[in-house]
Formats: C-alpha cells, structure tokens, sequence
C-alpha cells in the first residue's frame, strides 16, 4: 500500500484539499495520513471541523504577524521529523503558500515524490502576488505530478519544458467543495437555519438592499494598497444608501488594523470575522457581486454567477477575466469606484458579468486524481 502525507496549512487550502483527503482517506490502496503545519490557526481549524478531518500531526506553526523567515525554517525543521516518522511514498501540496513551498522542499530532501495539486497558475512576475508566484513556480521544478485545473495552467508548465506526460489536467477541487456545500445548503434546512442565525449576529437581510461582499489579504497590497480600498468602499458607501457592504475581515493584523480604523463607523459597511466556509458560500450566493483580491474567491464566484472586481494588478487566474466575469482593477481608488459604480447602475454590463461560467472545472478533480494515482500504481 502507498503511503500519502497531505501537507497543508491555511485556510485556501483547507478547503481545496479536504475533498481529496476524503476520497484518499477512503480508498484501501492507500494509507493516508495528514500534516498540517497550522500556519493559519482559527481560519484552518474552522475548515477542518466543516470537513470533519482529524490531522495526524499538527506543526502548530502560526504565530502573531510573524515573519516569512521565521514561519518558512520553523516548518521546514518540523518536517523533517515528520518525514521520518511516517515515511511516506508521496507527498501532496496544494497551491502557492508557504507551507506548501517548504513541504515540497522538504519532501525533494528526502527523495520523496511530491504531487502539486493547482499547478501551473502563473503571472510570470516573481512578486505579484509575492510571494506566492515564486512559491508555486519553486513548486513546480520540484514536483512529480503537476494536477493543473486548466489548459492554460498546463501550457504555463509545457513552456517551460515540464514532461507532458506528467501533466495533468484535473479541473480544480475548489469547484468540488464548492458544489458540495451549495448542495448541502440546499438540501440540509437545519444548516441553512443555522447559517441565518449566526450571520444574523451581524447582519439582517432585507430584499431590497443590495449586497457587496468584499475580501482581501494580499501582501503586495498592504499599506497604501488597502488604504485605497477602504477609501474606495468608504466612497461607495456614501454614494449608495440602499447597498450594504459586508467585509468579513482577515485575521492578518496589516488588513485588519487598517480596515477597522477606515471604515468601522459607515452604517452601510458591515465588518466581520471571518466566516466559517458554509456561512461564506451562502453569502457569496446572496451578494450582487464581490470585490476580492482572493485566489479562491476568483475561482468560485463565476460558478456562483457573481461578477468580481479584482483587487489586484495582475492574476494567475486569467480565465474567469476571459470568460467576462472577473474584471482587474487593482487598488485604485477611482477605478474600484467607478467599475462597481457601473455594476450597480448598468443592467446590461451587469447582465454581461454574471453569465453562469464555469472555466475550472466540473467538480470531479479529486476523483480524476485519486484514478491518475491509482493507475499508477
Ligand atoms: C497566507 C498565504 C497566502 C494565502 C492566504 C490565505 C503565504 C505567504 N501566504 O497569507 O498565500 O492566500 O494565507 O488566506 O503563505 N492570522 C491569525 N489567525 C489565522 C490566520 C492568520 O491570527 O487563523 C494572522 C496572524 O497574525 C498571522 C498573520 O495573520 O501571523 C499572517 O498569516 P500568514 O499565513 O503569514 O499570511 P496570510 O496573509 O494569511
Ligand atoms: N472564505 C471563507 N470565509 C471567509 C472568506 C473566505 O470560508 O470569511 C473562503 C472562500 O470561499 C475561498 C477561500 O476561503 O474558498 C479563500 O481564502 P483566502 O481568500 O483567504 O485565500 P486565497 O484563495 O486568496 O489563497
């Protein structure tokens, strides 16, 4: 039997990986056990009990506002016990974060195979988004199996000479998750129920008011990036009494320090903790469009027919921006105004942004990963 170590550590992560645990976890040609470096805290630990997973070792990494040096060789010392003590035939890392950099780093050490799942995103531009580009890209050389979710994502990897037959096109397991909670939200009523009575605690819905749902995190957008944002909202706000704007706020103290002194006393912007995924899902669903700097976010919104503003200047996700449902807007103050500004004013630009379009997949990535692995033998 093969002997699989899943490695991850945030919140993103959590979410794209716990549909592949699952179908690992029930398969008996493999035994399965899972790492999680904790470099998120209470935003991983509220995936992994949405998605009943029970890690087999907790590195415990996350501390207050810490450093990428610090984080990066606390993780990869860790490891090293880990890999020793499980022995493992092939690790699997998700994506671009430093976890996931460090493990396959530490995997490549001891000649272990490694399975990148959502490779091949690129910008081609080392720090945007920094510094999770070169992340990713650092991945890549190490990497075994390459699970890209498009076809796009598998010509980034053909260009710079990966073998094809490593290559592998899957869709990306966000959508499985995604689909999996939209179905549990729709046939689950006791759910449903206690989403509205926790999201109550800080919002009531009225038809009549149109939501904007915002997000961000990104370091390259720390400092003047987010003050721009803020004033944007703070604008928006003003300018629109009969919009909400809900902003469930990431833990990073660089975005919530600055988010809650710009705009905790606007009536019409409600700032809250983060979401429990569930919660997150169902109000993606009842928002009029997101502004967002997420990776995620990017991939499910358009599956969820919303329309996005990108918070960003550049994106390894081009193919919802092709499809018409993501615009980039960077961190302007005047063009984030002035693009949602459209967006609630223009039927027509907004009809032509919230086509149902689903460029990353069908939800069956992680089925079509465990076959790939299982045929190999
Ligand atoms: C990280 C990833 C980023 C990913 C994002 C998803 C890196 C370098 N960054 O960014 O790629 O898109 O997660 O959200 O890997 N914090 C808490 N509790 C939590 C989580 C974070 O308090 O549950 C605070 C801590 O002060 C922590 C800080 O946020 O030190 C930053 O966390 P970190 O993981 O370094 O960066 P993120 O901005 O979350
Ligand atoms: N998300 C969530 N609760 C929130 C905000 C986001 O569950 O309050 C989910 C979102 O649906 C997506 C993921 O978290 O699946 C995105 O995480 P994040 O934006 O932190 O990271 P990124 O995708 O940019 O790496």
């Amino acid at each position: 039997m093969k002997r699989v170590l899943f490695v991850f550590g945030t919140r993103p992560e959590a979410i794209k990986i716990a549909p592949l645990i699952h179908k690992f976890k029930n398969d008996q040609a493999f035994v399965t056990k899972i790492c999680v470096s904790a470099q998120h805290r209470q935003m991983l630990d509220q995936i992994l009990s949405i998605f009943k997973i029970v890690p087999d070792y907790d590195l415990n990494a996350m501390k207050p506002n810490q450093t990428l040096f610090d984080l990066s060789s606390f993780i990869l010392s860790k490891l090293n016990d880990v890999l020793d003590d499980f022995n493992p035939d092939l690790v699997f890392v998700h994506g671009d974060t430093t976890t996931a950099m460090i493990a396959s780093m530490a995997a490549f050490y001891k000649q272990i195979k490694i399975a990148h799942v959502e490779a091949g995103l690129r910008t081609n531009k080392l720090y945007s988004p920094f510094p999770e580009e070169a992340n990713r890209q650092i991945i890549g050389v190490l990497a075994n199996y390459h699970f890209v979710p498009t076809q796009n994502a598998k010509e980034n990897l053909l260009k710079e000479n990966k073998n094809p037959e490593n290559i592998i096109v899957v869709g990306n397991t966000v959508i499985d998750s995604l689909l999996f909670m939209k179905e549990e939200l729709e046939k689950n009523s006791i759910l449903k129920e206690q989403i509205l009575k926790e999201l109550a605690r800080y919002y009531h819905f009225n038809e009549e008011r149109k939501i904007i749902l915002v997000t961000g995190h990104r370091r390259e957008n720390f400092g003047q990036g987010f003050q721009d944002l803020c004033k944007a909202l703070k604008q928006l706000a003003l300018n629109n009494e009969n919009v909400d704007i809900i902003y469930p706020v990431h833990l990073n103290p660089n975005v919530h320090e600055v988010v809650n002194a710009m705009l905790k006393d606007i009536k019409n912007v409600f700032l809250i903790p983060p979401l429990r995924y569930e919660e997150f899902v169902y109000l993606m669903d009842k928002s009029y469009f997101i502004i967002t700097d997420s990776g995620g976010i990017q991939e499910e919104a358009p599956s969820l027919s919303k329309p996005i503003l990108v918070t960003r200047n550049d994106t390894e996700r081009p193919e919802a921006v092709q499809a018409g449902s993501a615009k980039l807007v960077g961190t302007d103050t005047q063009k984030i105004v002035q693009e949602a500004q459209r967006l609630l004013e223009d039927t027509k630009e907004y009809e032509k942004m919230s086509k149902n379009v689903n460029p990353y997949g069908d939800g069956k990535a992680s089925e079509k990963i465990l076959e790939y692995l299982k045929q190999k033998g």
